[in-house]
């Protein structure tokens, strides 16, 4: 049995990664070792299954123990350990949910439904560094897989509506608590059925503005507004978040020498974890919309398409519908007024399963097997 070493596995993504290998009685097939920055020695989580006493996750003999390392320790963790430990000449699986090494020419952004092919080349060529990619790259392509497999997107622009869980727990809980100050300051009103709605508006719009709104995580008010910029300015308009999108959607599709462009504008919502997107395709050819749907529903089990109807859309298309579950639906479906070959589609995922947690159970799996 390989040896499995989880760092960052008490986190959000590690901890739904924690949930989802229960679910799938992943741990029987490994022999899992936990690691910690703060409590080595501590009892290891109960997982279904005894494992050794919590090792340092900086003790990088420890580490070189292991067949496999997942982590979901972050960023700097990754910086930090990930050079120390190859250059020890430990040349183990390295599955990790950070984005700091995604780039690498060595490494491969893993989502097996859609890069089955990218992945297993890179098995083939002794490939061990699997990174989990962007989570609106990762749940666009899980959505649209099946244009993508059909060679059909010549260009593509997503807006994003994405949740505060993309930017951390402490964000979630913001949001909440700005959501709870709001409707306190207008609590009396809104029990009153005489009272005036401009007075109630009134109020609010004083609250967001107002120092009494938590916002030291955000920076600005998200309840009751939104946030048209995620990550980091680029410097040349384009926000990191954006330039992900295409870079790493050609890199999980193997196509960085033929990429296909894509861009979009990408903004944060007051929803908790799950993003949505909007998106235009222009496609290579006026494909009937019909055989787009069946492409689309036949890609993945989780791209389910929803009827472009109305009742339908707002109860099946909507990040309340889809929390906490693995489908990526896809909707809206429908050529605009542009002509035949521009199509748009909306799609919603939960960022914390396919969005984080997800390909990195499955690349273990994949690597288990
Ligand atoms: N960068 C994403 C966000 C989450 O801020 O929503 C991680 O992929």
């Amino acid at each position: 049995m390989l040896r499995v070493g989880f760092v960052g596995w008490r986190g959000m993504v590690g901890s739904v990664l924690m949930q989802r290998m229960m679910q799938e009685n992943d741990f029987s097939d490994i022999e899992p070792q936990f690691f910690t920055t703060s409590q080595t020695g501590g009892a290891a989580p109960n997982v279904g299954k005894d494992s050794p006493a919590l090792k340092d996750a900086r003790d990088i003999q420890a580490l070189r123990q292991m067949d496999v390392i997942v982590s979901c320790q972050g960023g700097d963790y990754t910086s930090e350990i990930f050079p120390q430990l190859r250059n020890s000449g430990w040349s183990g699986h390295w599955i990790d949910a950070a984005s700091t090494l995604r780039m690498e020419k060595d490494a491969v952004v893993i989502l097996d439904p859609v890069n089955m092919h990218v992945i297993q080349d890179a098995l083939a060529h002794g490939g061990n560094n699997w990174i989990g990619g962007n989570c609106t790259v990762s749940l666009m392509l899980m959505a649209l897989n099946g244009l993508f497999k059909a060679d059909l997107v010549e260009w593509a622009t997503s807006m994003t509506y994405q949740a505060a869980s993309g930017a951390g727990a402490q964000n979630m809980r913001e949001l909440i608590t700005q959501m709870g100050v709001i409707h306190a300051s207008v609590a009396d009103l809104l029990a009153d059925p005489a009272s005036a709605i401009l007075e109630i508006d009134k109020t609010v719009a004083e609250t967001i503005c107002s120092d009494v709104l938590p916002q030291s995580h955000f920076g600005v008010p998200l309840a009751g507004s939104l946030i048209p910029w995620i990550d980091k300015d680029l410097g040349n308009g384009q926000s990191k978040e954006e330039w992900k999108g295409g870079v790493e959607t050609n890199k999980i599709l193997g196509r960085e020498t033929n990429p296909i462009i894509i861009d979009g504008l990408c903004v944060r919502i007051g929803a908790m974890r799950c993003h949505s997107q909007a998106l235009t395709l222009k496609l290579r050819k006026d494909v009937p919309l019909d055989e787009i749907e069946q492409m689309l529903a036949e890609a993945n089990p989780w791209a389910k398409v929803i009827p472009n109807a109305r009742e339908i859309s707002m109860r099946e298309l909507t990040p309340a519908a889809i929390t906490g579950t693995l489908n990526t639906p896809v909707g809206r479906l429908r050529k605009l007024a542009m002509g035949g070959e521009y199509l748009s589609a909306f799609t919603v995922g939960d960022q914390l399963l396919w969005g984080a947690a997800e390909p990195l159970r499955r690349m273990l799996r994949i690597l288990v097997q």
